[in-house]
């Protein structure tokens, strides 16, 4: 199971990556992006307590922008610009720009916009470096973090040096808990995917002792990292959504696909521990009574 709550401390504890004389690119990344995560995560819980203004809608009426993302997003790009100019970066509210290092930045500024807009707080910074074509199916993920700045949780990632909150060591639950596992997913914007989420939920739930639907992926995936969760799987995200998280479970001894054969993508997320993901496979791809209603478009 899980470790126990950690306060307000844990975004302060340095990453362990600090401590190294010299830094590999990934320690360096991973550095980079503890730094940015939290000056933009300051930056959201300010916005936050002065008042939320939507912006707009953007694939569905329910698919909200606030003006905090995009001010979010532009800080955390222009950080990334000044300290590693020639990096590409793909983000939820901006162009996306190709670079010349090989390295792209995946961003989320805030996950979890609705929990933000209704004044919950779990939503989350995420920011992952990722080496190769910027495409979940092919990238690689070398660094990342999720930061959650009105719960005071920062985890962070270094592609062969564990997952992190703070100054302790993640590790997903690799044992199938006999009374069933602790599950959580997301429903998509789009009110026409509803029915098939729902009809898979309805597939899924005996595998479950519980279902939670926390509002922001990035989060769910770094609470599998930490043990919070047995295991998750959505439909539907975005590559900015789970980079950075999929990063935290597979370096915290967890295993991400999606489709059969595929890491995760648009299509499919599923995570946990290694049993827990085949078997929530086996159902998820169930051809006998799989009920089609994929978002359309890449990811
Ligand atoms: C959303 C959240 C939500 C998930 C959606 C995402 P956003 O991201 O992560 O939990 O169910 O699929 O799009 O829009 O809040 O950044």
């Amino acid at each position: 199971m899980g470790d126990a709550w950690v306060g307000p401390e844990a975004t302060s504890a340095p990453p362990p990556t600090r401590s190294v004389g010299r830094m590999s690119l990934q320690q360096e990344l991973g550095a980079l992006a503890v730094d940015i995560a939290l000056e933009a995560g300051a930056l959201a819980r300010r916005r936050r307590d002065e008042g939320v203004s939507i912006t707009a809608s953007k694939s569905a009426l329910a698919d909200i922008v606030t003006e905090a993302d995009r001010e979010v997003e532009n800080l955390i790009r222009e950080r990334i610009a000044a300290a590693r100019p020639g990096d590409g970066f793909l983000g939820e509210e901006s162009a996306a720009e190709s670079g010349t290092t090989g390295i792209t930045w995946v961003v989320d500024p805030i996950d979890g916009t609705v929990n933000y807009a209704y004044g919950i707080p779990s939503y989350a910074v995420s920011i992952a470096a990722v080496s190769g074509d910027p495409d979940p199916r092919a990238w690689q993920a070398l660094a990342g973090v999720v930061h959650a700045p009105a719960l005071g949780e920062l985890f962070h990632v270094v592609r062969g040096e564990g997952a992190w909150l703070g100054g302790r060591r993640l590790k997903v639950n690799a044992e199938l808990n006999p009374a069933g596992s602790l599950l959580a997913t997301g429903f998509g914007y789009d009110p026409a995917t509803h029915a098939a989420q729902l009809e898979l939920l309805g597939r899924v739930m005996p595998l479950a002792r519980d279902i939670r639907r926390i509002g922001a992926a990035s989060l769910d995936l770094a609470y599998v990292a930490a043990g919070r969760l047995d295991g998750y799987f959505e439909r539907g995200l975005h590559p900015w959504d789970h980079a950075a998280g999929v990063l935290l479970v597979e370096e915290a001894g967890g295993v991400a696909v999606g489709e059969p054969g595929s890491a995760p993508t648009r299509e499919m997320a599923i995570v946990g521990g290694a049993e827990l993901v085949e078997r929530l496979s086996a159902i998820v791809f169930d051809d006998s009574t799989r009920n089609d209603a994929a978002p359309s478009g890449e990811g």
